[in-house]
């Protein structure tokens, strides 16, 4: 074994990173080791005579060897230095390493690796991409000051594992303010605090149902949803849905009942119908007398343009079987990461215990800033401005569509939140438009990506299927559509699908 080529050679794997002699020695010899080039059961080379052999001092050696024993790759023994049995037994060698790495064994679980990628890069600043707020508008001073503040304020005791529910302050806060602006029923005791409506989605699942149970999603619906629910093993339902939101018929209760029901009543994701009364009370009835939760994703009521929000379901009739989540993605940013539950009250002490083990809530000062951004009136007054700015965004797009295309569009829904929804009445497939839009550098996202196919009830339809007329379109987000480029915009659009014709 020449032990001085081996050395060069690992040290040339450290590139720029210089190490020292004894750890150079180290990483060569376990190197070394691990590959095979020392077999198990050999013998190293006595400690004085390595020294010597590669010019450098014996406590290197020592060192280097004092290291590989404490790791178990050699032992000691009358006769020297040996290279341990199970050295290479319990680290594979590097080639073996790569060929593992290669089969499938090693990739994704495939509940995963099924899930659509329909989410637009993470660096797509297209202005139609929906779901994300006007950043540039986001008072970040005042925000600045919430989370100093909260800093200096800190009690170092809140540095510890605890508030597993989320900050006392915030959930206080949160509790007045859906009871006034959602009709939510509740106490502070029965909100959580979690990372965002993704992270409520995860745990609701995991809390509230079994492996194989059925979860009944809207169709189209919340790719969120539909991760969150077959990640933990359920068994995805779709539910038509038309202008008064999920329809549910009989045969659905009786075929296929489910254990969750995940609603977007207020605003559906992404048709934009709002669910009716009549079957808000059918399928709390139904629920109630089937054992079936309703989650209630209440994403984006606050920034409702025309009327009043509406209320809840959730505060429709007391004890009901829902759990009503909320995010802080639209009104504030998504970045925060801040959402939260609503359980009944009979449930909230058992999830308390359940979340010890299932979520530990971080960003104590966020929360705590977050806390005093709603209770100095910030929040509110943030929320009054955007909806006036988003209502004069919406006003300008749908001009420019309606002026533009109305041939080819129809604005279906553009009652609140930050996105229209538009039907495509030409003979084209909207993922065929929105691939061309995507080569012109503008996301546009097809609402028949968000349907799961009739047959394999828990897949989306291929690329190739023709999409159902009622979801062939569009969801056009508006809120970062400043209105003297509304009009630039849609003639892109126009360009596109004229020449697709
Ligand atoms: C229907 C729906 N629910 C919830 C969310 C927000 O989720 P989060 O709080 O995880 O950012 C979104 C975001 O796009 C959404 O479209």
């Amino acid at each position: 074994m020449d032990y001085g080529l081996l050395m060069s050679n690992v040290e040339t794997q450290f590139g720029e990173r210089k190490l020292t002699q004894q750890d150079l020695l180290y990483e060569s010899l376990r190197h070394a080791i691990l590959s095979g080039a020392i077999r198990e059961g050999s013998r190293l080379l006595a400690t004085r005579a390595l020294a010597e052999q590669l010019g450098i001092a014996r406590n290197s050696v020592l060192y280097a060897y004092e290291r590989l024993t404490d790791e178990g790759f050699i032992s000691a023994s009358r006769h020297g230095s040996i290279v341990s049995e199970v050295s290479r037994a319990a680290s594979p060698s590097l080639s073996a390493w790569r060929e593992h790495a290669a089969t499938p064994a090693f990739g994704l679980s495939r509940r995963v690796t099924g899930l659509p990628h329909e989410r637009a890069r993470p660096d797509d600043a297209s202005p139609f991409r929906p779901g994300v707020p006007a950043l540039d508008e986001f008072p970040l001073g005042q925000w600045r000051t919430c989370v100093e503040r909260a800093w200096r304020a800190i009690d170092p005791r809140e540095l510890d594992y605890r508030n597993h529910a989320g900050h006392p302050s915030l959930r206080r806060a949160i509790a007045d303010y859906v009871r006034v602006s959602r009709s939510v029923r509740c106490t502070p005791e029965q909100v959580f605090v979690t990372s965002g409506t993704q992270a409520s989605l995860d745990l609701c699942a995991c809390l509230l149902a079994d492996v194989g149970d059925s979860a009944w999603v809207e169709n189209p619906g919340y790719h969120g949803a539909k991760a969150a629910f077959r990640t933990a093993g359920l068994n995805l339902v779709p539910i038509p849905v038309d202008a008064a939101g999920m329809a549910p018929e009989s045969a659905h209760w009786q075929d296929n009942p489910p254990k969750l029901i995940y609603l977007t009543p207020s605003h559906q994701y992404p048709l934009g119908s709002v669910l009716s009364l009549e079957r808000r009370w059918s399928i709390i009835e139904n629920a109630t007398a089937r054992g079936a939760w309703i989650i209630e994703d209440d994403y984006d009521s606050e920034l409702r343009h025309s009327g009043p929000p509406l209320p809840s379901i959730q505060g429709l009739a007391e004890e009901s079987p829902v759990i009503y989540l909320g995010t802080f993605s639209k009104t504030m940013f998504p970045a925060l990461r801040i959402g939260f539950m609503v359980v009944p009250a009979h449930l909230a002490t058992a999830v308390e215990g359940a979340l010890v083990e299932l979520s530990r809530q971080g960003r104590v000062a966020d929360q705590i800033a977050l806390a005093d951004f709603i209770d100095s009136g910030k929040y509110a007054r943030h929320l009054r401005r955007m909806r006036r700015l988003y209502q004069q965004r919406r006003v300008a797009l749908v001009g420019a569509i309606e002026r533009r295309m109305s041939d080819l569009l129809t604005v279906s829904s553009d009652g609140g939140g930050m996105h229209l929804t538009v039907r495509l009445d030409a003979p084209l497939k909207d993922r065929d438009v929105s691939a061309a839009m995507q080569r012109e550098g503008l996301t546009i996202s097809p609402l028949s990506t968000f349907c799961l196919s009739g047959s394999e009830r828990d897949t989306p339809p291929p690329a190739s299927a023709t999409p159902d007329a009622r979801y062939n379109g569009f969801m056009v987000g508006y809120a970062r559509v400043l209105p003297d480029q509304a009009d630039a915009l849609v003639a892109r659009l126009e360009r596109v699908i004229r020449s697709m014709l």
